[in-house]
This record gives structure tokens, C-alpha cells and sequence, in this order.
């Protein structure tokens, strides 16, 4: 059997038997658009947490109504980057956690056709987000190439501790990742079978067998 890392270096499956249930419910093509966004806002949670969960924090000491009390902050501040479209359904999840993070969002869809990851929105600066601690939020990790172009970008804005966060992953869209970003952190609910290809029901490039696309079932719009 495949391990995680034999994947990708630094992946991490979270196993949780309510993240299962939830992402079931994702998978069904039953599941209604309302529905899709309310477990798409739970799975993200423990995705998020298992993302964050080696955080570095420092000491601070507060008062209680009693007495002074020891306690921690964040040692440096969180950045979420979810990526249009279907990231947005992250990004309360992580908000709920991280209340103070900055959200930047990176506009990217994929070309039909060739499957390349097209940028269309960015407003980040260079040098924006260093010393930031980067969350990319997507539920769908299948070729890659719109993580690996975030990642791109994200690293011109100054970014050095960067985190991929997704529902779903491909096998092929890990080993991509594995060569263009093996020192990059990714937390995932599942590794499925494989990308879809031509003479496959679906168009190429779609995880098998994923839960389709996850932008449309979100918003009920192509
Ligand atoms: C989906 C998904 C990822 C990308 C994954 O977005 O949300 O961003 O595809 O595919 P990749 O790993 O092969 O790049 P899509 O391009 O469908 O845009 P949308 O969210 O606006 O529908
Ligand atoms: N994008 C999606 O939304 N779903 C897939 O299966 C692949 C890319």
C-alpha cells in the first residue's frame, strides 16, 4: 500500500470519522447547493485545524478575574489565500478559527482545453506577505497547476511559509506538486483513484472519483 509521503513529502490525510461523513456527503451528486456549502464549512475546519496545528506561538500573560494567567499568541500572522472560485467556500471555516487572518484572494480557473491554470485576479504586492504564515484554500487539488501557479505567486508576494489546503487530491496532482514544491506542507480529507481522461464520462483533467466541480456544485453556476 501507498503511504502519504511516498506521494508527497510532506502530505498529511486527515482522518477523522466526521470529516468522512462530511466528505461523503460532498461526493454525493444528491447532495443540493445549500447543503454542499454547510459541509464544505465543516470538513474545511478540521482541514484547517490539521493544517495549523503546528503553529508557533509565544508565551503572554493575561488576567483572569482572579489572578495572571499564562497563555499564547500566534508568534506571526496567518494569510489565507483562497483561490477563486471554489476556495471561498473555505474561508469562513478558517475565519471561525484564525478570526484576525488577512484573506487575499488569487483569481485562477483552468483552461478547458489544455487544463493550464489561467490567472485572473491578484493584488498582491512584493513583499507583501513575508513573515506570514500562507494558507491556499481549494477544495480540489487534480493536476496541480492552478497550486502550483498560486504557489508561484504567492512566493513573488514574499511568502516562505506556505500550506496547501484541499478536499480532495488526484495522485497525479500530488506527484506533480512532489516535483515543483516538495517542501510545501498539503492537508487533505482524501486521496482518490485518479484524473479522469479522454473516454472517461467526464471531461479530462476531473478526480475520480471526486465530487465533480466543486465551484459549480457551490454556487450552482458554471
Ligand atoms: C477548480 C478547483 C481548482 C482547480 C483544480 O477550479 O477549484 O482551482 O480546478 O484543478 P487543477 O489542480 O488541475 O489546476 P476551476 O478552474 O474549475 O475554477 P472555478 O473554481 O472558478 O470553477
Ligand atoms: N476541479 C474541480 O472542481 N473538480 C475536479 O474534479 C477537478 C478540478
Amino acid at each position: 500500500m501507498t503511504t502519504p509521503t511516498q506521494i508527497h513529502p510532506r502530505l498529511q490525510v486527515v482522518g477523522h470519522p466526521l470529516l468522512a461523513v462530511h466528505l461523503t456527503r460532498l461526493r454525493d451528486e444528491a447532495t443540493g447547493h445549500g447543503a454542499f456549502r454547510q459541509t464544505l464549512d465543516a470538513a474545511a475546519s478540521f482541514l484547517v485545524a490539521a493544517a495549523l496545528a503546528d503553529l508557533s506561538t509565544e508565551a503572554v500573560t493575561v488576567r483572569t478575574p482572579l489572578q495572571a494567567a499564562t497563555g499564547a499568541r500566534l508568534s506571526r500572522p496567518v494569510a489565507l489565500v483562497p483561490i477563486l472560485r471554489a476556495g471561498l467556500g473555505m474561508v469562513d471555516a478558517a475565519l471561525r478559527l484564525v478570526p484576525d487572518a488577512a484573506v487575499w484572494h488569487l483569481g485562477l480557473y483552468r483552461d478547458e482545453a489544455t487544463l493550464e491554470a489561467v490567472p485572473y485576479y491578484n493584488r498582491l504586492q512584493p513583499g507583501q506577505l513575508a513573515g506570514c504564515t500562507v494558507l491556499v484554500l481549494d477544495p480540489m487539488l487534480a493536476t496541480a497547476g492552478s497550486a502550483i501557479a498560486a504557489l508561484g505567486q504567492l512566493r513573488l508576494a514574499g511568502a516562505a511559509d506556505l500550506r496547501l489546503v484541499a478536499l480532495v487530491a488526484a495522485p497525479e496532482g500530488l506527484t506533480h506538486l512532489a516535483t515543483q514544491a516538495p517542501e510545501v506542507p498539503v492537508t487533505v480529507a482524501a486521496v482518490d483513484e485518479r484524473l479522469s481522461h479522454t473516454g472517461d464520462p467526464w471531461p479530462a483533467g476531473y478526480i475520480m472519483p471526486g465530487l465533480g466541480d466543486a465551484g459549480d456544485r457551490q454556487f450552482g453556476t458554471h
